[in-house]
């Protein structure tokens, strides 16, 4: 026999013993369906009998319900309970905050916080790109060691083994498996300018319901009283009562008694403005693959630059030309006192398209224009884009949208300017001020106190003369 005919014949018995296999296994399942029904009658009649309810003999055996045993297998508990913050509220530096107070939430209530999807500089569920496309799940899982974090497709491969049992179990007429029960809540900030105390209350039927909550049709459909049932309600908050960190203590003790409940998903759309919970958990770190890309844009500028952020959005216009003028001479100065040659620019201003990078800037005039090439004559002016940066993501159709507005990229230049040897930012009127520049500045405060020597500075806000 040569080799082939060999493998042929071990191929052919492969197959026999797994097509015998698949068929006892699906006749074993048809037995095991078949004696759960007729224990369920069993029980009932042992129900009334008191002596045999003190015994245990064979019932726990048979009574096993699959849908305990998939959550015993999935969450650690004969019932699983999710909190899923579907849509977070805000750019990525504040959504990164939320996602923590939602954690600390999720730990407080013991329920399994389910990694939200993210893209476009969000948090949220509309976007198509897991958790971990900007950030370091192990790292987060370290920061909450008692909470259990499952991603978008971990939660539908539930929602799926839990239908099957569901579609195979009550097809017997034996109703055992409930629909998926669930609180869809909003949690919200009072708007500004009002009096109004804070409260929890009942709403009505799909109240503030994000539309992309059908994309997990028909698994969980929220219309359909037959695979769940939902609740509505709405928790608005004011604003002095999340403030400060004694005003949270309070806040978040409300939020955690009105919340233990015993819905399976817990539904949240959330947007809060300000931490929950009195202790602010430290930033979630980003994904290994943008560090990378950090560390290479840190090589190719020799280890030495001054990281600029200007953030164009909401400058005044009419003073750009002061403002850029401004820059340079600020620019020279530390370049000729620090020694450094090179300028890494983190800006809203579009770099890769027209679009800007950040979504809520949207009117770029001439004077943006104007601005942006005045530096760029006169300093050779290094960006994500220049340096090659996400070029694997460049190469790829998928990433055209996130790259060319807001996005991964934002992030990338955050770690960028944290890296950098000295770091300025714009005053008021040429630059907005953000929580972005504040994250930069709280990172390399720290660095500082770790004695990292490369760091000639926190932040520096370069100076206008009207
Ligand atoms: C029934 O089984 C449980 C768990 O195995 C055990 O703790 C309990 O003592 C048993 N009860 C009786 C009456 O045997
Ligand atoms: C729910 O299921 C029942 C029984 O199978 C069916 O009659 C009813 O039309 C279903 N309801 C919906 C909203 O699909
Ligand atoms: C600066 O000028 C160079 C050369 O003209 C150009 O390739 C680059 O895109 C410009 N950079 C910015 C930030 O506009």
């Amino acid at each position: 026999m040569s080799l082939s005919q060999i493998t042929r014949k071990f191929v052919l018995i492969c197959f026999f013993v797994l097509l015998w296999y698949i068929i006892s296994s699906f006749y074993f399942e048809q037995k095991e369906l078949l004696s759960d029904k007729n224990e369920e009658t069993l029980t009932e009649v042992h129900l009334t009998s008191p002596l045999t309810l003190s015994s245990n003999t064979t019932i726990t055996d048979d009574d096993r319900n699959p849908l305990e045993e998939l959550n015993k297998k999935y969450c650690g508990k004969p019932t699983c309970k999710f909190l899923f913050v579907y849509s977070l509220g805000e750019q990525e530096t504040k959504a990164n905050l939320h996602f923590r107070s939602f954690s600390q939430l999720a730990e407080k209530l013991n329920r399994i916080m389910i990694l939200t999807n993210v893209g476009s500089s969000r948090i949220g569920t509309c976007n198509k790109f897991p958790f971990d496309f900007y950030y370091n799940t192990n790292l987060l899982q370290k920061e909450f060691p008692n909470v259990l974090f499952k991603s978008e497709n971990d939660f539908i491969f539930w929602l799926k083994e839990r239908d099957q049992i569901k579609r195979k179990i009550n097809n017997n007429d034996n109703k055992v498996i409930p629909p998926l029960s669930i609180l869809h809540s909003s949690i919200k900030l009072h708007h500004k300018n009002t009096n109004m105390k804070t409260f929890y209350d009942n709403a009505v039927t799909n109240f503030d319901k994000h539309e992309c909550i059908s994309k997990f049709e028909p698994l969980m459909n929220t219309k359909d009283s037959n695979n769940s049932r939902v609740k509505y309600t709405k928790l608005f908050i004011r604003t002095t009562d999340l403030k400060t960190e004694k005003s949270r203590v309070k806040s978040s003790e409300l939020l955690t008694k009105v919340l233990t409940i015993d819905e399976e998903i817990l539904l949240v759309n959330g947007y809060v403005i300000f931490p929950l919970f009195p202790q602010i958990m430290p930033v979630i770190p980003y994904s290994d693959h943008i560090l990378n890309e950090a560390q290479k844009i840190k090589d190719k500028l020799s280890s030495s630059y001054i990281g600029i952020h200007w953030r164009l959005e909401r400058s005044t216009p009419e003073l750009l030309p002061k403002c850029v003028q401004g820059l340079i001479k600020t620019l020279n100065k530390v370049m000729k006192e620090e020694g450094i040659k090179n300028i890494y620019l983190a800006t809203d201003y579009p770099l890769l398209s027209s679009r800007s990078q950040s979504s809520t800037f949207k009117e770029i005039t001439n004077y943006h224009h104007d601005a942006i090439r005045t530096l760029n004559e006169t300093f050779k002016i290094n960006t994500w884009v220049s340096l090659g940066g996400l070029e694997q993501l460049r190469k790829n159709d998928k990433y055209n949208k996130e790259l060319s507005g807001s996005g991964i990229q934002g992030i990338l230049d955050k770690l960028v300017c944290v890296n950098s040897n000295y770091f300025i930012s714009g005053p008021k009127g040429c630059s907005r001020s953000s929580s972005f520049t504040r994250a930069i500045a709280d990172k390399r405060s720290n660095r500082i106190k770790n004695k990292d020597s490369g760091l000639l500075n926190i932040i520096d806000r370069w100076e206008i003369h009207l």
